[in-house]
């Protein structure tokens, strides 16, 4: 039996990598990305590249359906596409808060809504990247980790409301991890290269997560391995909430 999957925000970073991991375990995947780049993913009847938008109103349904049509099933939803925005509450406009909503929150929940009866068929999984920002307060991100909080309680709503028929649903929450995401916030700095040292020694590993790191750690959310494990929110952080 071949398992198929969703998986947004895969052009790049950790959605890429796990889209790479996921194929090496079998997996069929649907790969979605705002940008075309996602296109360079694809594989004839094994990746399927979908250039959209996760906060367009057709988007979740249109990528449940593409999956469940071209692979008969649906196994796993990885709830990956995010923006990032640092910036202080009194630089924030309304705009700023309703457009990483519409980004980073409400296709989690529609996403989440379009492929639930589907796993509920296979007793599949969602995973969602969530972050450490949605478990603990770190400066000058208040939408952005607002959003992320926002994925943490839907994790473990979900879990509650769906265990009983078979469905598990879990997070990781990733520290700071080396992909392009926090770079442009990064470079508007007076000095990147300090606040990215600032950034390293909150860190007690001492350096940035890899994308492949945190995508082994969703791969395992995913497996029989944590048929055990739901409601979880997997901190991929080299020890900064521990602190
Ligand atoms: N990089 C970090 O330090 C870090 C830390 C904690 C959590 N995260 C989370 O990890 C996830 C992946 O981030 P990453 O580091 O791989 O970033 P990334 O920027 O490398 O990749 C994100 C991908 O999502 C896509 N995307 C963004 N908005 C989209 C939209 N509206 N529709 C479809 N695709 C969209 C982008 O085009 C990009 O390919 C995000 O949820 C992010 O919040 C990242």
């Amino acid at each position: 039996m071949k398992l198929s999957a969703v998986v947004t925000g895969a052009a790049r970073g950790i959605g890429r990598d796990v889209v790479v991991r996921l194929r090496g375990a079998g997996y069929r995947v649907v790969a979605v990305d705002v940008s075309p780049a996602v296109a360079d993913l694809a594989e004839d009847g094994w990746v399927v590249p979908m250039t959209a938008d996760v906060a367009a109103d057709a988007t979740p349904g249109a990528v449940v359906e593409r999956a469940t049509v071209e692979f008969g099933r649906l196994d796993l939803l990885v709830n990956n596409a995010a923006r990032f925005l640092r910036r202080p509450i009194l630089e924030t406009s309304d705009d700023d808060f309703d457009a990483l909503f519409a980004t980073n929150v409400r296709p989690v929940f529609r996403f989440a809504r379009a492929a639930l009866p589907h796993l509920a068929r296979s007793r599949g999984c969602i995973v969602n990247t969530a972050s450490i920002s949605g478990l603990v307060g770190v400066p000058n991100q208040v939408v952005y980790a607002m959003t992320k909080g926002a994925i943490v309680q839907l994790t473990r709503q979900l879990a509650v409301e769906w265990a009983a028929r078979g469905v598990r649903v879990n997070a990781v929450a990733p520290g700071a991890v080396d992909t392009g995401f926090m770079d442009e916030a990064r470079s508007a700095d007076p000095d990147p290269a300090a606040s990215l040292a600032v950034t390293l020694g909150n860190h007690p590993i001492g350096r940035m997560s890899t994308p492949d790191e945190v995508a082994r750690a969703i791969v395992f959310l995913a497996s029989p391995e944590s048929a055990g494990i739901t409601g979880t929110i997997l901190s991929v952080d080299g020890g900064y909430v521990a602190r």
